[in-house]
Parts: structure tokens; sequence; C-alpha cells
């Protein structure tokens, strides 16, 4: 029995973009373990966010590839196609043409505030940033929507984009009728935040972070050992959980507790009297395990595209039977005729 057939259990929705060769710790931490815990008690629609990646004009050679890397690395992470709705976003032609509906709905000095756009357009210089950064939330907002999804775990940084949906969502509401629910993100406190291990004030983050505070879950089991044992570390010598004083040994205490699955106070009271060493060794041993399964999931998954592209086939038909009805009676609520 395919447990995702017409349950009454709620659902969950996410997407991550196919902008980097492999996911770091901190994407995996923060966001995709939570998909992979949510399919459990939820129906689920995870999707690559590729037609969100063509907002900074990818190489397409690369695009393709990265798509591909992003379905195995989902796959290894423990999305279970046969429980989750796994798919390409561009795959279900829904999601712009929710879009188009929501562009016209939103105000331009509405898209104009959202802080991503602003950083990444200051980033490209006005000129070059495209009208797709610009309407990037909203797209965002139809990929959320079309599925009316209870939770939507995604990291800190997407907070102000949920919130435009949820704003489109009542907007929608009020003009038209009842159609959508406001989503609630889903963000895990404590575990959303892994920071970059050479700043440790700074989000982990790959347009960000330096090489070495960053460790890529593709990365060699060796090497990303090695970034783990030369994390930047603050004066003194007692482990304690310090965000604010010991940020760097805050930061390692989280990853470490999370990675191992159970609480910082439980990390703090195993080191208890160790010195920093201690603790970098005994987590930088943990994170090349977790790196050395994950890398050889991945490349397994890699070496069978065709079976990739069936189970992308398969989600996207899945998602297009949810998605399909919502823009016939969108297009209805809004005044559209229908095509015969
Ligand atoms: N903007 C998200 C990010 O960069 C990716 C994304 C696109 C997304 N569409 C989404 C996340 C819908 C959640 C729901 O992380």
């Amino acid at each position: 029995m395919h447990s995702m057939s017409s349950s009454t259990r709620p659902r969950s929705l996410s997407g991550i973009q196919p902008t980097a060769e492999s996911f770091h710790l901190g994407n995996y931490l923060g966001a995709v373990r939570q998909w992979v815990g949510l399919q459990e008690d939820h129906d689920a629609f995870y999707f690559i966010a590729d037609l969100h990646a063509l907002t900074v004009q990818p190489d397409p050679a690369q695009l393709r590839a990265r798509v591909h890397r992003s379905a195995a690395q989902l796959l290894a992470a423990g999305v279970d196609p046969e429980r989750s709705a796994l798919f390409c976003q561009s795959h279900v032609p829904e999601h712009t043409q929710l879009a188009w509906v929501f562009n016209c709905l939103t105000g331009f000095g509405e898209a104009g505030r959202m802080t991503q756009f602003k950083d990444k357009s200051a980033k490209a210089g006005a000129d070059k940033a495209s009208v797709g950064l610009f309407t990037y939330p909203i797209l965002q907002a139809a990929d959320i929507l079309l599925y009316n999804p209870h939770h939507v775990p995604v990291g800190e940084d997407q907070r102000q984009h949920l919130e435009l949906s949820r704003n489109l969502a009542q907007r929608f509401n009020h003009h038209y009728g009842e159609t959508f629910r406001q989503p609630e993100a889903y963000i895990v406190k404590g575990t959303a935040k892994i920071a970059d291990l050479q700043d440790p004030t700074a989000k982990m983050s790959k347009s960000a972070s330096s090489p070495n505070g960053i460790v890529d879950l593709l990365d060699d089991p060796k090497k990303a050992a090695k970034k783990i044992r030369s994390a930047v570390t603050d004066s003194g010598d007692t482990i304690r959980y310090d965000p604010e004083g010991q940020p760097g040994i805050a930061n390692l205490l989280t990853l470490f507790a999370t990675v191992a699955g159970t609480t910082v106070d439980d990390v703090v009271a195993q080191f208890e009297g160790q010195q920093y060493g201690h603790l970098k060794v005994a987590l930088a041993d943990l994170v090349a395990d977790l790196v050395s399964g994950f890398g050889e999931r991945t490349r397994a998954y890699l070496d069978d595209p065709a079976e990739l592209d069936r189970v992308l086939a398969a989600g996207a038909a899945r998602a297009r039977e949810v998605a399909a009805p919502v823009v016939v009676d969108v297009y209805d609520k809004v005044g559209l005729v229908r095509g015969v």
C-alpha cells in the first residue's frame, strides 16, 4: 500500500536549489534531515527548485548535472520516494502557471522589500540582477500554496519568504474566496543554524563561507574530518554551551548533538573536564562517518541515472495530481475563461 494515496495525514513540502556540487552540513542538518523526519507522519512533497536556480543564469550542463546530484543526495539522505513525492520543479508546469497569478497580486514595493532579493541584487549589481531574482519569492509562494501544506521545513533565512506566501494566501482568499491554507514554517530550534567553522558568528553557507568553513557532504571523509579539527575555537578551555561568549565551541557542540542525535546538554556532560581538542577529534570522527556513508549512497544513485529519472517522473506525476486541479480552480476564480 502506498501510504501517500488519499490519506488525511498533514502535508509537508519543501524545495532545495540545485546550485552546488554538494549539499553541506548546514543544509543537511538545518533542512534536509527535517524533510526526512516529516515523511514519517506527513504526506510529503519535496522538489528540486531548478527554475529558481535559473534566476542567476547557471551554465546549462552544470545545472543539468546538479539536478541529478541533488536528487541522488536527497535519496541518500533518506527521502523515500515510496512515501514522498520527489520531483523536479520544472516538470510540474502548474508552479509557473500559479506564479503568474501571484505576480499580479504582489506589489512592486512588497517584492522589493524581500531582504534576500536586496542582498542578492546588491551583490550582482542592479543592472545585472534579473527580473527572475525579483519575482523569486513569488514563484516560491506558488510552489508552496499549490500543495496546501501544513508544514514547510526550511532554514531560518526563508522566514520572510514564508511570510510572503502566507500574505498571498490570505490576499487571494480575501479577493476570490477561501482557497489556500496559510502554511507554517517548520524551523527546528538549535539545529536550524550551523555556523561557518572558520567564522562561527556567520552561518555556514555556500555563497559566504570559505572552503574551510564549510563541510560538503560529498567531501572526502578525511578532508571533512580535517576541517572539523581545524575549526576556529575560542580562547578559554572549558567546554560549555555559551553561544555569545564561546561561539566556536557552541557551534561544535550543536553539530555534535545534531549529528549524534542527542542533546547539547548530553554532549557537554560527556566532555566534562576534557579539552577542546577532545571534542574536535570525536566530532571529526562522527562527521567522517556521516560523510563516508552519505558519499557512498549518493554515488550508487548517480551510477544509475535512468533510475533517478524514473523516480523524478513518478514524483512529478504524483505532484501534478494535486497541483493541476488547484490551477483550474484558481484560473476559474480569477475570471479566466476555460479553454476547450
Ligand atoms: N528558496 C528556497 C531556498 O533557497 C528554496 C525553495 C524554493 C523552497 N521553493 C521553495 C523552499 C518552496 C521551501 C518551499 O532554500
